[in-house]
């Protein structure tokens, strides 16, 4: 006689709750798919919400100049020509409506003086873009779908952590969960599941995320037999607290540098402009007069024609350039640099940047209308993740999807601020939409109740030890491992020996003892993190150690080079098998021919739109 678990049919089940995984289950839902989201945290508590400054559309309000073509080329460039351009291309075209959308659904946006919806500027990209609220834009968006997904009729199971993946051949029917708070069991027979879980950086000790970042979505894919890709690329946003240490992480929005905010070292040098790159020299090389004058116009909603500040360099530039003003001895007093806003004074502080001054004075005692913040590099996001088909979002497996962070392929070695915002809801509705229309050529599959019971074993595994290591130790350990020794700056010595403390890590896993009870017990549910975390932590890493070259968010001491050269134009594939992860690795395919064209048409606009800017000095 097995464990008890409670059963349920439904024709899509979304896994996770944050922006992607509520934009996918309301197109699943309107797609007229029975439809269910579990999530591990309570509704709309997820990473979106770190996604501040705002969500990138090509809207043209603030430049009419801009357009899809502009916005791909900006995501292909910034990704270090590493992103699906048939993702980026669907991306570019699709997130205006899906912004648009979300304004018809209730999101206030902020508006221009014409009343159209505002638009800042961030890193990377060549106009303003940034459709925002303030500085709580995923907040805001998160808000937005919640209320529309209520009246979608979908059925939400808050406080379930699912642990397995059911598989009928070789076709994804269903999942296994156990809920929170009191440790009971659930199975879920589904046509398609969609993976909206976010992302992995819990792996290490200095990031954005909450505790639910320990990389469920990824896993569960890979132990199901799926592909993931180029998982060395994680983005350190740049600038994260550092100060006091309990909030160490805690992102500081690339807002603040969109509204005009500069960077400092010790010696009150603007090291920013010592760090331009060859492929971004000519859109940078302004001035500090410059870039006020870019606020001017930005804030008196005039068309912003000057060059942007070397601040809003793509983040792996600006993130690398702070930590070797640390290294070299010029960082503030706690190993950051100094972000200063104070010159934009106090009422424009306040109505641009209200949370982040919210923020500071809460957590820091620091006005920033007055006086800089010291921040920090900070592990925000991963670029790589589950490989899916650019139009459905399908993963390697049938029936399983992926969108939002927990998938690969539009960003390539580096995404642009903003466009997580703009990528999950345009994924996010494809997910949903596609495995909607699979689910309605597919019968409901049975529960297999000994794949369920296998399932609860392994759950139930750390509870029957009787004695070992508390789970807790093992985390914090292996985040700081993570950090160390796959942090920013990576070298094949340090990624070596990161593969070997996993095999302990993973020893220590097998061994560890949270206590006996199913009941509120943290412990418990820090134990079966753990597995995800080594495994999804050996990804990043064997990845790292095969990508032999510096890009974007994965910097090789050993190996720098030039961004513009692709490395055999290469992607790194892991799976497993028969329990060992796997890696090969794939040439990038060709961009098709009307894109390149694209591509070109935008570098020519740029280049006449710095000539403009040269012969008005
Ligand atoms: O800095 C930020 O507001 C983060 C945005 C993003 O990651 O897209």
């Amino acid at each position: 006689m097995g464990e008890e678990y409670t059963s349920y049919e439904y024709d899509v089940i979304v896994i996770g709750a944050g922006g992607a995984g509520l934009r996918a289950a309301i197109e699943s839902a309107r797609t007229g798919a029975k439809t269910a989201i579990i999530t591990k945290s309570l509704l709309g508590k997820a990473h979106t919400v770190m996604a501040e400054g705002g969500c990138a559309a090509a809207l043209q309000n603030a430049d009419p100049r801009d357009g899809w073509k502009v916005h791909f080329h900006d995501t292909m460039k910034g990704s270090k020509w590493l992103a699906n351009w048939r993702m980026a291309e669907y991306h570019a075209k699709e997130a205006p409506d899906r912004v648009r959308e979300l304004e018809q659904w209730g999101a206030v946006f902020d508006r221009t003086n014409q009343n159209l919806i505002n638009q800042r500027n961030f890193g990377g990209h060549t106009f303003p873009r940034l459709a925002h609220v303030g500085d709580a834009t995923g907040l805001e968006i998160i808000r937005t779908l919640q209320e529309r997904g209520i009246h979608e009729g979908i059925d939400i199971f808050t406080e379930y952590t699912v642990r397995h993946l059911m598989k009928e051949g070789d076709r994804v029917t269903g999942c296994v969960a156990y809920k929170r708070v009191d440790g009971d069991f659930h199975a879920f027979s589904a046509k398609a599941i969609v993976l909206a879980t976010g992302g992995i950086t819990r792996c290490w000790s200095v990031c954005s995320g909450s505790w639910e970042y320990t990389g469920d979505g990824h896993a569960l894919a890979l132990w199901a037999g799926a592909e993931l890709r180029d998982m060395e690329f994680v983005q350190f946003h740049p600038t994260g607290m550092v100060w006091p240490p309990s909030v160490r992480g805690i992102l500081v929005t690339e807002g603040v540098r969109g509204e005009g905010g500069r960077l400092f070292n010790s010696e009150q040098e603007r090291f920013m402009f010592n760090y331009v790159p060859e492929m971004f020299q000519g859109d940078h090389a302004e001035t500090i007069e410059e870039s006020d004058q870019w606020v001017e116009e930005v804030v008196s909603g005039k068309l912003a024609t000057v060059r942007r500040p070397p601040e809003l360099l793509t983040r792996d530039v600006v993130a690398k350039a702070i930590n070797s003003e640390v290294k070299a001895g010029r960082g503030s007093p706690h190993g950051g640099a100094f972000l200063d806003i104070s010159h934009r004074g106090e009422a424009a502080i306040l109505a641009k940047l209200p949370s982040m001054h919210h923020q500071f004075k809460e957590l820091a005692g620091v006005d920033i209308s007055k006086e800089p913040m010291e921040v920090g590099p900070t592990a925000h996001y991963v670029m790589g993740g589950v490989r899916v088909d650019a139009e459905t979002q399908e993963t390697t497996v049938s029936c399983l999807y992926a969108c939002g962070e927990t998938a690969s392929g539009l960003h390539g070695a580096n995404r642009l601020g903003g466009n997580s915002l703009s990528d999950l809801i345009v994924f996010g509705k494809r997910a949903g939409e596609y495995a909607a229309n699979k689910a309605k050529t597919l019968a409901q599959p049975s529960i297999d109740d000994a794949q369920v019971q296998s399932a609860i074993e392994v759950m139930l595994a750390p509870l029957k030890r009787g004695q070992g290591e508390n789970p807790g130790l093992i985390y914090d350990a292996m985040r700081d491992m993570m950090q160390e020794k796959v942090g920013i700056i990576r070298v094949k010595d340090d990624l070596e020996t990161a593969l070997s403390d996993l095999d302990e890590f993973s020893e220590r896993e097998k061994k560890c003892f949270p206590g006996t009870s199913r009941k509120y017990n943290s412990g418990w549910h820090q134990a079966l993190d753990l597995k995800n975390m080594v495994d999804i932590s050996r990804v990043a890493t064997m990845a790292a150690l095969a990508r032999e070259e510096s890009r974007g968010g994965h910097t090789r001491d050993d190996f720098p080079g030039h961004e513009d050269e692709y490395w055999g134009k290469t992607l790194n594939i892991c799976w497993m098998e028969d329990g060992e992860i796997k890696i090969r690795q794939e040439p990038v395919e060709e961009m098709r021919s009307d894109l390149k064209d694209a591509i070109k048409e935008v570098k020519a606009l740029i280049a006449e739109r710095a000539a403009e800017q040269e012969s008005a000095k």
